[in-house]
């Protein structure tokens, strides 16, 4: 997408073939700060730390990753066990979005019966370009499938402002091009759609305020930032009328697995009949687990990010501590919204009911995996 007239991703391969570089997240909206991974160190304290963050991007890093870790196996007498460890490593990084596995996994079979090292390292560079680029279309695609919903709210309102509500960041920097639940805003907004996104600051790290709000008005895409509690009151005045999130892993049942008060949002939304779709490429389902509210892992993250805020002042980018000194705080990542809230799954294939059989119809090779 482009960032001030320049196409831009938030990762690709620089022109010397090996190193991989990032937009550093945690910078913006106030930085536009490019990062080198070099090491699979490198790599997992982009992924830990949220340099880079939101499942698609999570999955293509982590594929980059395996691609760095055949790199530095290069020439090792140990090299298929220092592999397979590091591979191991990075997969470990965050538990919740299933991309990550999925992305580690993919370029480990490319490199699968490989012999030699050239002939590993070019199959794990290639794999991981391919999964980028198929996560980049895969979004184009829930672009197209997406803004139908749009059209139609538009043509139920007489072509009047059509107002949706997102909730952290699942724009392009949280994938490759387009994002996921920002393909169908972006898609309506080339069509002349008249749309308003209203969009959820994210506590605690922001991702809404500091993320999306940056996207959205680089594209010159309206948009006004709430606070996290705004949604149910906006929902009650009638003014949202389609709830569009992201989300880091799905199960083949339907349950949503996204960024915590994701759930609340879905909640809400029912209580005041405003649909309520999640968008995802298929990559980000969990074909194995069946419920998302037992059996997905929810990252705790460092309590710390729920203390301290950080922003722009007189003298540059600060932290600044909200709380008192001794309180405890807990920072719950993400939450679980139950299959029974969410209207529909917005994907690359099309848009379909939450419901196991639904998914299953639309994705029939995943059936008895
Ligand atoms: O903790 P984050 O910023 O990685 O969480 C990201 C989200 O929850 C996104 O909504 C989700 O990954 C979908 S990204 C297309």
């Amino acid at each position: 997408m482009k960032v001030d007239g320049k196409e831009m991703r938030p990762i690709w391969l620089k022109e010397d073939g090996h190193t991989v570089q990032v937009i550093d997240q945690r910078q913006l909206p106030h930085a536009l700060v490019i990062l080198d991974l070099a090491r699979v160190d490198d790599v997992i304290m982009a992924i830990q730390e949220m340099v880079v963050r939101g499942a698609p991007l999570i999955g293509v890093t982590a594929a980059y990753g395996v691609f760095i870790a055949a790199l530095n196996a290069k020439d090792r007498s140990d090299h298929a066990d220092f592999f397979r460890q590091e591979c191991d490593r990075i997969k470990a990084a965050r538990p919740t979005a299933i991309n990550l596995i999925w992305g580690v996994e993919r370029v480990v079979a490319a490199v699968k019966g490989m012999g030699g090292d050239t002939a590993r390292i070019e199959a794990a560079r290639a794999e991981a370009g391919c999964i980028a680029e198929e996560e980049a279309e895969n979004c184009r695609l829930i672009g197209e499938y997406g803004v139908a919903i749009v059209e139609k709210i538009s043509r139920q309102k007489n072509r009047s402002t059509v107002n949706i509500l997102t909730h952290c960041n699942a724009g392009w920097l949280a994938c490759i091009e387009y994002g996921t639940a920002t393909a169908p805003m972006y898609a309506a907004f080339e069509k002349g759609l008249d749309i308003h996104i209203w969009v959820d600051e994210t506590r605690p790290l922001n991702q809404g305020a500091r993320l999306t709000a940056w996207e959205l008005g680089k594209h010159g895409i309206d948009h006004t930032i709430v606070t996290d509690n705004a949604g149910g009151h906006l929902m009650q005045h009638g003014m949202v009328d389609l709830v569009i999130v992201g989300t880091d892993r799905t199960t083949h049942t339907g349950d949503v697995a996204n960024k915590i008060g994701t759930y609340l949002k879905a909640l809400a939304a029912h209580d005041n009949q405003v649909p309520f779709y999640v968008a995802l490429p298929s990559s980000t389902f969990d074909w194995e687990l069946k419920n998302g509210v037992t059996d997905i892992p929810i990252e705790e993250r460092d309590p710390d990010e729920v203390r301290y805020v950080q922003g722009l002042g007189p003298d540059g980018v600060k932290k600044v501590m909200i709380s008192p000194l001794d309180s405890r705080a807990a920072n719950h990542a993400f939450d679980v919204t139950p299959a029974r809230l969410v209207t529909g799954f917005i994907t690359e294939r099309g848009v379909c009911k939450a419901s196991e059989e639904a998914i299953h119809t639309l994705f029939p090779e995943k059936t008895g995996t």
